[in-house]
C-alpha cells in the first residue's frame, strides 16, 4: 500500500518535477479535429471503424461519436501490433497534417497508437447486436405472441401503430441473420416473450435469452462446438468468480449438484439423432405421458430421460423432422424420413437447455418452404437476403433462466428470477 506520506511524497514529486520541454498534445475530439488546421500536435480517443493495412502504411478510420464522419489515421505499419481491429478502442497521438485526399481537411499521422480496449469481437470472436424487442415477425412461426398497440387504440381505430401488426421479440434471430451479413459472428442477449399457455416448471412468459449466429457454417458441428464451449466457458467463469453464492445455492437447494455439474464439464457432451431418441424411448421401460412417436415432439418428460439414459451428460439431439420446426431451418433432403438441420441440447434436470440449427440459405428450398406455410409476402425481405449475398449459416439460442436452474440445481424456473411472468400472473 502506498500510505497517505507515500502519497505526500509522491504529490510533491510531481508538482516539483521539470515540465517536459514540449508542450503535451492537446486531447481533441473527432469533430474539433477535422475542423482544425494543419501541423497541430493532438491526441484523438475512439472506436476504429475501418482498417486498411498497405505493407508499409496503414489506414485507420477512427470515430468517437462527435461526428458522422471519421477521422483518417496514417501510420507507419510498424506502429499495427495486430490488435487493431474494427470496433477496438484506441488512443492516437501524433500530428494533424493536410489531407492530400479532396474529401477531408486534414487526416492525423499517428506516431504513437495505443489500444485501450478491444471490444468483445476480439476476445470472442462474437459483435454484439442489439435486436429489437419490438418486432414486426414471428420468428419460430408458433403464433405464440403478445402483439402491441398503444392502449389508446386497443378499443378504438383498426389502425396498427407501425402500419402493421407488431408484437413483443420471440427471438432475435432473423435480425441477427441480417447482421451476420456483415460480420461473421455475432450475439445477443436480452428480454423474449412468449404467449406460451404454460404452468410447468421450465416456461416464463418473459426470459432471457443467449443468441449467437455464425457465417460460413456448413454443418452442425461446428454450431454445437460453439454451444458447448459456451457452456462450459460461462458455466466454470461462474464458479471461479463467486464460489461463495454457487456453494449456498447446492448446499440448501441441491445438495451433490456440484458433482453432477463437475461431471457435465469434464465429459465430452453426446450427439443422437432425434430418430435414435425415438427409437431409445420407445424401448425404454417408463410409462410416458405422452407416447413416443417419429414426427411427434419431444416431451420434458422425454428429455429428461434421455439425458439419464446418456448418463447425465447434456446431450444433443440432432435432424428433427421438418414438420416440427420452424421454416428456417435447413432442408437435409433425406426422404421419406424428412428432417432438418436443427440441434437441441438436453441437460439434467431441465431438458431442452439449447436450441438452434443451420439455417435455410438456398433460394429455392427457402421459397418453397415459405409457400408451403403460406409466409412468402411476410418473409419476402428475408428471402431477399439470400438472393444477395447471403452464405451458410447457423446459430442458436440459449434460455438464460433454464441456464440458471442447471448449473444451480433449481427445479422451478419461477425460483431463479425475482419477478416471473406466467399466465395469470403479473405481479407488481
Ligand atoms: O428453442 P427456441 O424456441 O429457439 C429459438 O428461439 C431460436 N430462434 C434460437 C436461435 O436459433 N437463435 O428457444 C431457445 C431457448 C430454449 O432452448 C430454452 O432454453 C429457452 O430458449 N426458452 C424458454 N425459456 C423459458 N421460458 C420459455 N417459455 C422458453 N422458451 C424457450
Ligand atoms: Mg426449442
Amino acid at each position: 500500500m502506498l500510505g497517505a506520506r507515500g502519497l505526500l511524497r509522491g504529490l510533491r514529486a510531481c508538482s516539483s518535477a521539470p515540465r517536459p520541454r514540449r508542450a503535451l498534445p492537446a486531447r481533441l475530439s473527432v469533430l474539433a479535429a477535422l475542423g482544425a488546421a494543419g501541423g497541430e500536435r493532438i491526441k484523438v480517443q475512439g472506436w476504429i471503424r475501418s482498417v486498411r493495412s498497405q505493407k508499409e502504411v496503414l489506414f485507420l478510420h477512427v470515430n468517437d461519436g462527435s461526428s458522422l464522419e471519421s477521422l483518417q489515421v496514417v501510420a507507419d505499419s510498424s506502429l499495427d501490433n495486430g490488435e487493431l481491429t474494427f470496433g477496438s478502442s484506441v488512443e492516437v497521438q501524433g500530428q494533424l497534417v493536410q489531407s492530400p485526399s479532396r474529401m477531408q481537411n486534414v487526416e492525423l499521422k499517428a506516431e504513437k497508437i495505443e489500444v485501450v480496449g478491444n471490444c468483445d469481437a476480439k476476445e470472442s470472436g462474437f459483435v454484439h447486436i442489439h435486436t429489437p424487442i419490438i418486432t414486426s415477425n414471428d420468428c419460430e412461426g408458433a403464433g405464440e405472441i403478445f402483439q402491441i398497440e398503444p392502449s389508446s387504440k386497443i378499443n378504438g381505430s383498426d389502425e396498427n401503430f407501425f402500419n402493421v401488426p407488431a408484437f413483443l421479440t420471440v427471438s432475435g434471430q432473423l435480425h441477427l441473420e441480417v447482421m451476420s451479413g456483415a460480420f461473421t459472428q455475432v450475439f445477443t442477449f436480452g428480454p423474449t416473450f412468449r404467449a406460451e399457455n404454460s404452468q410447468s416448471r421450465r416456461h416464463l412468459a418473459e426470459f432471457y435469452m443467449v443468441e449467437a449466429e455464425i457465417s460460413f457454417v456448413e454443418n452442425l458441428q461446428d454450431i454445437m462446438q460453439v454451444m458447448e464451449g459456451l457452456f462450459k466457458t460461462a458455466t466454470m467463469t461462474v464458479l471461479s468468480n463467486c464460489p461463495e453464492d454457487v456453494e449456498l445455492c447446492h448446499k440448501f437447494i441441491a445438495p451433490g449438484q456440484k458433482d453432477r455439474l463437475d461431471h457435465m464439464l469434464k465429459n465430452n457432451f453426446l450427439i443422437i439423432s432425434y430418430t435414435e431418441a425415438i427409437e431409445i424411448l420407445k424401448k425404454a421401460s417408463q410409462n410416458f405421458t405422452f407416447t413416443p412417436e417419429w414426427g411427434a415432439d419431444l416431451h420434458t418428460e422425454h428429455e429428461k430421460y434421455l439425458v439419464k439414459h446418456c448418463g447425465n451428460v447434456p446431450v444433443f439431439v440432432i435432424n428433427y423432422p421438418l414438420t416440427l420446426k420452424p421454416f428456417y431451418m435447413r432442408d437435409n433432403e433425406d426422404g421419406p424420413q424428412h428432417t432438418v438441420a436443427a440441434v437441441d441440447l438436453l441437460v439434467p434436470g431441465v431438458g431442452e437447455l439449447f436450441g438452434g440449427s443451420l439455417r435455410e440459405e438456398r433460394y429455392h428450398f427457402l421459397e418453397q418452404q415459405l409457400a408451403r406455410l403460406g409466409l412468402t409476402e411476410v418473409y419476402q425481405w428475408y428471402l431477399d437476403l439470400r438472393q444477395f449475398g447471403s452464405v451458410p449459416h447457423g446459430g442458436f439460442g440459449m434460455g438464460f433462466e433454464r441456464y440458471l436452474q442447471c448449473i444451480l440445481g433449481v427445479d422451478n424456473i419461477k425460483d431463479v428470477i425475482p419477478f416471473p411472468r406466467f399466465p395469470h400472473s403479473c405481479l407488481l
